[in-house]
């Protein structure tokens, strides 16, 4: 039986062969320290650093790549955002279905002063844009959504978020973790203003990375100060972009791996891989439509789908579907309330949450078909279960 990866949420695999050729080159030719030497394996270590920033420069169409700064993951990142940005007192916008990564630092911040409104999504994850236009206050500093929900897969309107945030002269903050190398992202033409994204899903890159584009004339605190390899004798931080937010020795091999990642991505094409990821959709919804006792949450419209949907089956809890599908037929996928449990409520599954299968650029359609036939044999098990009890 050969192994179904649906858990590229969580983290893609495989990945693509060029970024294991690049991790090999890495270590042999360029494993110095970057910005910080001067011989030449530093010297190439600080180039692998910068590919990377060129090559999601290049992705996100970010007109200067230093507006492009790393972080070991979106969740940095996203911290770096909000902490960087927001002060007691001032007024946030957020929705039910994001992630902890978002829902906690502004849980923290509320319980410091922070005035938080969370709009609550639909119970196919949809957001109301009239009821986030509605939300803003004289004091509101930050309108924040995931782009593309880890949940339930649903891609909000971002760009009439963008419009309604700049009505109000305040940023929009986009958490494109599942969104990032799965979905054209234009940063000029969306009219973003902080990106953030993490290397180790839809980017192919290796865990350890990930980062934010920052729009010009937007300062953020940073989250921390040290070494950057630049203005060394000075006794206070850089001012100066990306080295402001960039404290210590960076991920190089990482980096190496994430721009190995980018670069296929660019060379395949984005809407390739869109295209690839609808279809794969459009045959599980197609294969489950008709089901009975099985249970798809989120829009029926693919256009406003990324590569994730969650589902239950009646009569079995998500971890015993995962377990079986793992054990039975090595199809493996992530069960329960995937770090956003406001989300689960919006749905309606909390506490217990959904099975999520997350598909990603290497999935077949064969593969989509064997997990539909599949979840049809575990209606039989809840059955046979049910008659059993
Ligand atoms: C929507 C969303 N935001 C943020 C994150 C955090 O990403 P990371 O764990 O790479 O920091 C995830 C990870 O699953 C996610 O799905």
């Amino acid at each position: 039986m050969s192994t179904i990866y649906f858990d590229n949420a969580a983290t893609s695999w495989p990945k693509p062969d060029v970024v294991q050729v690049a991790i090999g080159h890495y270590f042999g030719l360029a494993g110095g320290n970057p910005g910080r030497s001067g011989h030449r394996m530093s010297i190439a270590a600080s180039q692998v650093v910068e590919d990377a920033r060129d090559a999601l420069a290049d992705l996100f169409n970010v007109a200067d790549p230093a507006q492009i700064v790393f972080a070991k993951n979106a969740t940095e990142a996203l911290n770096l955002a909000i902490y960087g940005w927001l002060q007691p007192g001032d007024h946030a916008i957020t929705t039910s279905l994001e992630h902890n990564s978002v829902m906690r630092p502004l849980r923290h911040l509320e319980s410091k002063g922070l005035e938080l409104t969370v709009i609550n999504c639909a119970a196919d994850g949809t957001l109301d844009v009239e009821a986030v236009r509605q939300a803003f206050k004289s004091n509101t500093k930050l309108l924040v959504t995931t782009h593309g929900s880890n949940v339930v897969g649903t891609v909000m309107p971002i760009k009439q978020l963008a419009e309604i945030a700049h009505e109000h002269d305040v940023p929009y903050l986009i958490d494109a973790a599942q969104t990032a190398g799965v979905l054209p992202i234009d940063v000029e033409a969306l009219g973003i203003d902080i990106l953030t994204f993490t290397g180790h899903k839809g980017l192919y890159g290796l865990t350890g990375t990930g980062g934010l584009y920052i729009r010009e004339g937007l300062t953020l605190k940073p989250l921390m100060r040290g070494g950057t390899g630049s203005d060394s004798a000075y006794e206070y931080q850089p001012t100066f972009l990306p080295d402001i937010y960039e404290s210590g020795t960076p991920n190089v091999a990482g980096l190496t791996g994430l721009a190995a990642g980018v670069n296929f991505l660019l060379e395949t094409g984005i809407e390739q891989v869109a295209a690839h990821e609808r279809r794969l959709m459009t045959r599980f919804l197609d294969g489950t439509r008709n089901i009975r006792g099985v249970t798809v949450y989120g829009p029926d419209d693919v256009g406003i789908r990324c590569g994730v949907v969650s589902f239950n089956i009646d009569g079995l809890v998500p971890s015993e579907v995962a377990l079986l599908l793992d054990r039975e037929y090595s199809i493996m996928c992530r069960p329960g309330l995937h770090c956003a449990p406001r989300a689960h409520h919006s749905l309606g599954t909390f506490p217990t949450g959904t099975v999520r299968f997350s598909f990603g650029y290497f999935n077949t359609l064969a593969e989509i078909d064997t997990a539909v036939n599949a979840l049809r044999e575990l209606i039989t098990v809840a059955e046979q279960q049910k008659v059993s009890s």
